[in-house]
């Protein structure tokens, strides 16, 4: 999954990832993270999603990063809020009180450039990535982060059946990747009414990970 095929779905506004409210998994399930006022979330890959809007309305501080330009823009544009925008390195930077975006490459984001984070929200962001990146992703966020809890939401069906993105992520995988740094817990599974792209029998499934080992 290249830059392009990104960019183009933005350009031709195939993005049916995009919901127009939002997620009501992270509503439910974001006091799992135990946050204290203020946090500062991270939300990798967080295309234009209005979360981001309704972890700002719970008093937080968000940062996140997206490679689509034409998202920040309209993130910012629907939150009605005008940025500021610096250049830094590969990365442009869009920030508000509260807010910073990094456009680019999440793989250029470096922990100075992020600065704290207590919590990650990754929703769709693990599974628009192909396998062959997963472990690359889990380990460029743990060093991004620290560490810091994550509320995960994934999703797991026959990658036989259809391709991604969103790519089918196991349990087993997420094991993988962040059991040697985190307990895992399984908030919930929910059957994907109707199924994936209405087309394949799919479950969604919420984890919270809270770092463990050192
Ligand atoms: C499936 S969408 C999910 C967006 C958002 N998390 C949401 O829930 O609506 C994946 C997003 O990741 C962005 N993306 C893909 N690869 C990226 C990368 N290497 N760096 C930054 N963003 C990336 C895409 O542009 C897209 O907006």
């Amino acid at each position: 999954m290249d830059a392009q095929f990104w960019h183009d779905r933005w350009a031709s506004n195939e993005i049916g990832f995009h919901k127009s409210d939002a997620n009501p998994l992270l509503v439910q399930y974001f006091d799992k993270l135990s946050l204290a006022k203020e946090s500062r979330v991270f939300l990798p890959l967080c295309g234009k999603t209005l979360d981001i809007g309704w972890l700002l309305s719970r008093g937080c501080r968000v940062a996140g990063a997206e490679l689509s330009a034409v998202a920040i823009k309209q993130l910012f544009a629907d939150l009605g809020v005008t940025p500021s925008i610096t250049k830094v390195g590969a990365l442009d930077h869009y920030h508000a009180p509260q807010l910073h975006l990094f456009v680019g490459d999440f793989f250029h984001v470096t922990p100075t450039l992020l600065g704290q984070v207590d919590a990650v929200y990754d929703r769709a962001a693990i599974v628009a990535l192909p396998r062959d990146m997963r472990a690359r992703y889990a380990t460029h966020l743990m060093t991004l982060t620290a560490h810091a809890p994550q509320l995960l939401i994934s999703f797991e069906y026959d990658q036989q059946v259809m391709e991604g993105p969103p790519f089918s992520v196991t349990t087993e995988e997420i094991q993988q990747h962040y059991s040697k740094r985190y307990d895992i817990s399984i908030l919930t599974n929910l059957d994907v009414p109707g199924g994936l792209k209405g087309r394949c029998p799919a479950t969604e499934r919420v984890y919270v990970l809270r770092a463990g080992r050192p």
